[in-house]
Formats: C-alpha cells, sequence, structure tokens
C-alpha cells in the first residue's frame, strides 16, 4: 500500500485499537502504570459502566463477601492510622506553647524540657501506632484484593472453559484477554488503593476540619473561602489532562497497534519491501504521540504545583491573620503553629477524593465487562439422564440436518447420510461449501436447527457431551499445539497413553522420525503454537494426537493439506491400520486421497449433490468428475 498520511493512521489504527474492540494484544497502560496517570487515574477519561451500578457493587461485594469480617478490622486499622496521623499534629501546639512561655509560665528550663520530653514521647506513641496500624491495614486490603481477584479470575476462566464455540466465533481474543489483565487489575487497584484513600480522604477531611474549628473559628472561616479555587481549580485542570490524556491513550494505542502488526507480519513487510515505509508511517505515529504526551503530561503534571501554589497564599495569609492575632493576644502561638500546618493538609483530600472517582468508575466498569462474560450462557447442559454410552460403537446417522451459525442464513440443507464402523466417508468439495461445518456438527460444537443426528440410534442431544467428545477423535483444520514437550502434546489425545503408546501414535502419524531429528526428541518444548516447526509437522502432531484417542469415530479435517504427497501416502497406510474398526469422516483437499473411501460426498452450498464410490462417481461424469479430472478447479 501506498504510504498513508498521519489522519490516515489514527483512523485505522484507533479504530482497531480502540480499547472495546483490540484485535490483537490487549491495550498497553498509558505512561506512569499505575500511578496518578495510569489507568482511572487522574486525567482518564471516564469510563462509566453501562448498567445499574448498584448490581455491579453488589457483585463484587459478593467476591470480597468471604473476606468481611477482615475488611472490617482493615477499616478500623484504616481509621486508627488516619486519626493518629491527624492526631499527632496537635502535640506541636503544648510544644511550642511551652518554648513560647503560654503554657507553664513559671516553670524553670528543666522543667519545661521534661514536660516537652514528655509530648515527645506522646508523639513518638502516636507516630507508632499510626505505622503499625497503616502496615496492618495495607497488608489486609491486599489480602483482600488480591484474594477477591484470584476468585474472580478463577471464575472467569472456568466460564470461558464452558462457554460454547458460539461465543469464540463473536468475540476477538485481544478483547477476552484484556478482561483477565486490564479489567480485573483496574478492580483489584480499587478495593485496594482507592477504598483506602477514600476512606482516609474523608476522615482527614473532617477530623482537620474539626481541629481547625476548635482552635480557631476565624482562621477557619478564612481557609474556607479558599476551598472553591481548590475545588474549580482543580477540576478545571482535571478537565484539560483529560481531553489530552484521552489523545494521548488513543496515540498510544495506534502506535501499539502499529508496532504488533509489524512485529507480527515482519515477513511480509519483508517479502514486499515495506521497511522504509513502516518507518516512515511509524514515524508519524511516533510524532503524534510525542506531541500529544507533552500536553497530557503538563496538565496532569501542573495539577499538583497549582494547587500548591493557592495553597501558599492561603497559608500566607492564614498565617498573617493568625499572626495578629497573637499579637493581640486572642491566639496562642502554639494553635497558630498548628493551624497553618492543618490548613495546608486541608484540600489535600478533596482532590484525591474527585480523582478516585474516576478508578471508581473504570474499575466498575470493568467489573460490568468481566461479569458481562461470566454471565454469557454457558453449552447447554446435559440433559436429565443422558446416556453415558459405555460402549460406542460408532454408527453414525445424519437425518435431513439443516444448519446455520446466524439464525435465518441456512449453511447446510438436509444432510442425510449414513456411516458405520469400519467405513471411511469422504466430504468433498469447494471451500466454503460446508465441510467443516458437518464435522462441527457431529461432536456438537454446534446444535443443529432440523432434523436428527444419531450415534448407534441414540441422539448426540441425549448423549453426555464429555462422552460424545471422547468418542470422537478430530484432527482441525486448523492446528492448534500448547506449550510443552511434544510428548505431552500428542498425549493431550489421551492423558492416559504411555510412552511407548504416544510414540507408537507418532509412527502411524508419520511424525516419528521428524521427531527424532529434533535435538531433544520427544522432550522438545513447543512454545508459541509451534512456531519453529513447519507447517506441515505442526499437522502431523495433531494427527499424531487423534491417533492415540481410541475413539471409534474419527474426524479429519483437511489433516495432510500441507503435507507433501509422499509423506501423505505414508499417513495413509498408518491410518489405514487405524481406522480398521472405526467409522472415518475425512475432508480432503487432494482428492487423490480419498478414492479408497466407501463413500464420497460432493458437497456444494451446504448440499450434498453427488454420493457414490470413486468409481461410480466417475461414472455418472458429474461434479465430482469435473473436479477429479481437472475439468474444473475447485473454485
Ligand atoms: N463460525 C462461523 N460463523 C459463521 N459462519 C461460518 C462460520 N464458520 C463457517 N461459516 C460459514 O459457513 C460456510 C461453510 O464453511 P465451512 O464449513 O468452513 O466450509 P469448508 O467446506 O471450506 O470447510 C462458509 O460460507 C462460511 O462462511
Ligand atoms: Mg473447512
Amino acid at each position: 500500500m501506498a504510504k498513508r498520511t498521519l489522519e490516515d493512521l489514527q483512523k485505522q489504527y484507533n479504530a482497531s485499537a480502540a480499547p472495546q474492540k483490540s484485535g490483537g494484544m490487549p491495550p498497553l497502560r498509558g505512561p506512569g502504570g499505575r500511578g496518578p496517570g495510569g489507568p482511572g487515574g487522574r486525567g482518564m477519561p471516564v469510563v462509566k459502566p453501562k448498567g445499574d451500578v448498584k448490581k455491579i457493587v453488589g457483585r463484587l461485594l459478593k467476591y470480597i463477601g468471604s473476606y468481611k469480617y477482615l475488611l472490617i478490622v482493615a477499616l478500623v486499622f484504616l481509621v486508627i492510622s488516619t486519626v493518629a496521623n491527624i492526631a499527632a499534629g496537635y502535640i506541636l501546639r503544648p510544644i511550642l506553647n511551652i518554648v513560647s512561655g503560654e503554657n507553664m509560665p513559671d516553670a524553670g528550663a528543666a522543667q519545661r524540657t521534661q514536660a516537652i520530653i514528655f509530648y515527645l514521647l506522646v508523639l513518638l506513641c502516636i507516630y507508632a501506632v499510626h505505622i503499625v496500624a497503616q502496615y496492618l491495614q495495607a497488608k489486609m486490603m491486599l489480602h483482600i484484593s488480591q484474594n477477591s481477584m484470584r476468585k474472580l479470575r478463577g471464575d472467569l476462566f472456568a466460564k470461558v472453559q464452558k462457554l460454547p464455540i458460539k461465543f469464540f466465533d463473536n468475540e476477538s481474543h485481544g478483547e477476552i484477554m484484556s478482561r483477565f489483565t486490564n479489567d480485573v487489575d483496574n478492580i483489584a487497584m480499587m478495593l485496594d488503593q482507592t477504598l483506602t484513600s477514600l476512606v482516609s480522604g474523608v476522615i482527614t477531611l473532617v477530623g482537620t476540619f474539626a481541629i481547625m474549628c476548635y482552635t480557631n473559628i476565624w482562621l477557619t472561616l478564612i481557609t474556607v473561602v479558599f476551598i472553591p479555587f481548590f475545588i474549580f481549580g482543580g477540576a478545571a485542570i482535571t478537565k484539560r489532562s483529560r481531553k489530552y490524556y484521552s489523545s494521548q491513550q488513543a496515540a498510544l494505542g495506534a502506535v501499539n497497534g502499529y508496532v504488533e502488526e509489524t512485529v507480527s507480519g515482519q515477513k511480509v513487510v519483508k517479502v514486499f519491501n515495506h521497511e522504509d515505509t513502516c518507518v516512515d508511517e511509524f514515524a508519524l505515529l511516533n510524532d503524534d504521540l510525542r506531541h500529544k504526551q507533552i500536553h497530557a503530561q503538563f496538565y496532569g503534571g501542573i495539577m499538583g504545583p497549582i494547587m500548591g501554589n493557592t495553597g501558599q497564599i492561603s497559608y500566607a495569609i492564614t498565617a498573617g491573620i493568625g499572626g495578629i492575632l497573637c499579637l493581640l493576644d486572642k491566639f496562642d502561638l502554639g494553635g497558630l503553629g498548628i493551624f497553618v500546618n492543618y490548613s495546608r493538609q486541608f484540600a489535600r483530600p478533596i482532590n484525591e477524593i474527585s480523582m478516585q472517582m474516576n478508578t471508581i468508575f473504570s474499575a466498575l466498569a470493568g467489573a460490568e465487562r468481566v461479569f458481562d462474560i461470566i454471565d454469557r450462557p454457558e453449552e447447554e447442559p446435559d440433559v436429565p439422564d443422558a446416556n453415558a454410552m459405555p460402549d460406542m460403537k460408532g454408527y453414525v446417522k445424519l437425518k435431513d440436518v439443516t444448519f446455520g451459525y446466524v439464525p435465518g442464513k441456512t449453511i447446510l440443507k438436509n444432510i442425510s447420510l449414513y456411516a458405520k464402523p469400519g467405513q471411511k466417508i469422504a466430504f468433498v468439495g469447494s471451500t466454503g461449501a460446508g465441510k467443516t461445518t458437518i464435522t462441527n456438527l457431529i461432536n456438537r460444537f454446534y446444535d443443529i436447527d432440523a432434523g436428527e443426528i444419531t450415534i448407534d440410534d441414540v441422539n448426540i442431544r441425549d448423549i453426555k457431551r464429555d462422552v460424545l467428545r471422547k468418542n470422537v477423535a478430530m484432527v482441525l483444520q486448523d492446528t492448534h499445539l500448547f506449550t510443552g514437550t511434544i510428548m505431552e502434546n500428542i498425549r493431550y489425545g489421551r492423558p492416559d497413553a504411555t510412552d511407548e503408546e504416544v510414540i507408537a501414535a507418532a509412527k502411524t502419524a508419520s511424525a516419528h522420525s521428524f521427531i527424532m531429528r529434533l535435538e531433544n526428541g520427544y522432550d522438545t518444548v513447543i512454545t508459541g503454537d509451534g512456531a519453529n516447526l513447519s507447517q506441515g509437522q505442526r499437522q502431523l502432531l495433531n494427527i499424531a494426537r487423534a491417533a492415540i484417542s481410541k475413539a471409534p469415530i474419527l474426524i479429519l479435517d483437511e489433516a495432510t493439506s500441507s503435507v507433501d504427497t509422499r509423506t501423505e501416502r505414508h499417513i495413509e497406510h498408518g491410518m489405514d491400520r487405524l481406522m480398521q474398526n472405526r467409522t472415518t469422516f475425512v475432508i480432503a483437499h487432494r482428492l487423490s486421497t480419498v478414492r479408497n473411501a466407501n463413500a464420497i460426498m460432493v458437497l456444494e452450498k451446504g448440499e450434498i449433490i453427488e454420493r457414490g464410490t470413486h468409481d461410480e462417481l466417475l461414472a455418472l461424469g458429474g461434479r465430482y468428475y469435473e473436479l477429479y479430472t481437472g475439468k474444473k478447479e475447485l473454485d
């Protein structure tokens, strides 16, 4: 493609990297990670939950529920630590007053020193209480939040394992991943940080205000006059930084998306000589990010200093007026000392509380997204008294089966066929004809809309799902390997298989010789879906995994499409032995491999248009004949 402009890039990559619809990796966190610039922090665009907040909170509380008492204890410690912190500030008053002679005017130096030491000891005790309480509180809150999140993640993962295949058709992987990471993280952060700072913020606000009123009501009034400046000033800056923050996030998303795409598609980039274009396009996005980050960080960063300066002004005025009051003998020096200190910390919680609201909103929105998955309908449960089919033979019958993935769009129409043990049934037809779809119905990845599928004359809806799947071994069209050794990957097909059986299965699948050529043989660890194996080798391992299963029904969906013809013939010999007493369905890419099938079904647009043996179909001179003789290419 030609070099795109920044505008094009922004539009395209922001659409693909938008948090709601991220296709690839979960969106990265903003700079600053969990700090104030991070998710939910200052300036973060507020993502409010869409549904009923009360319900979401109620469900979250259920997760915390088992730690109810611990939470109460933690809150008690939080209150103790906050109150201790406020109280500590008050001790300065008698100390200053002793020094200035306001207290104990007639006492000698020794007596005063003694009194001061006494107050210092009290101060020490108060701080000790504060530190211990804070330590315990933080530990407990972490314990509560992380345990609750472990449970939530566990529930989410368990749910994902139970969801029907349909769910995964409609949901991008990145989207599902980000529920495990970002969303759960945001909730955890709310639990262990926000809750704490909200509670301590409110206590500090109220406690400080009370002490200020008690110390000097006039000075308190002066401080109160400045509060609106704090609130409105803070709000104005927050609004600005929020705006820049969201454009920074969008720019970051675009950079992420671009990097991810060019890294994963590096081969294609090189094949088409797009390196320079990539560098240029990236430079545009990179510069855009720089520009927006400067703005966002600037507004995020000046908030503190501005608040500080407003504080200084109020501080100076309070100190000045307080000083005059002292001179007029209406106020004690100690009182003035603590008052200016309190008035400085008074405004801080106001902004903190307003900032926490964003964290709360994004955590609740995250919780909503997690619960959304937890609430999805699972694979339909087995019918009561579902058949356990202890000895399945493998007589498969499809009767007038009709099916569509989405309502109103029929894919398969009136499919009927019969297969018995020892038979090999082949499906051929052009791409998109519905071959894979038929196999997906036999093991109930999807339930059919009309008609009937039976195994040994039992409707598959009445068979226990796990029994059904155990009895249908499949080699899927898309290969997949898990992280682990080759031995483990093959044994995935039957966990109780011995090493010898694994090796025998690998031999059946013609995988043995290539495995032995690997440095660690069967102990070679496969990572990243087998990225360091060839596509054909991956297919051989997938075949071995199915071959080790003792299932009476075997489905091979283009299992050897990437394997050379010689190896394919090898596999066939092995598989013929394997198929002897089984019912086998084969979808083949190369028609030569299905010549010996007992019956060949020719599919077109979801219908079986021809059926018979290879010779019969050739004699018929229809579609199969065309396909086989190459008169008409598979389209
Ligand atoms: N998960 C899905 N959701 C919706 N439509 C699908 C899905 N999988 C396949 N289809 C559609 O069903 C039709 C048959 O697909 P498939 O059975 O995979 O064909 P093939 O014969 O190539 O194996 C195609 O038109 C395809 O677009
Ligand atoms: Mg297919």
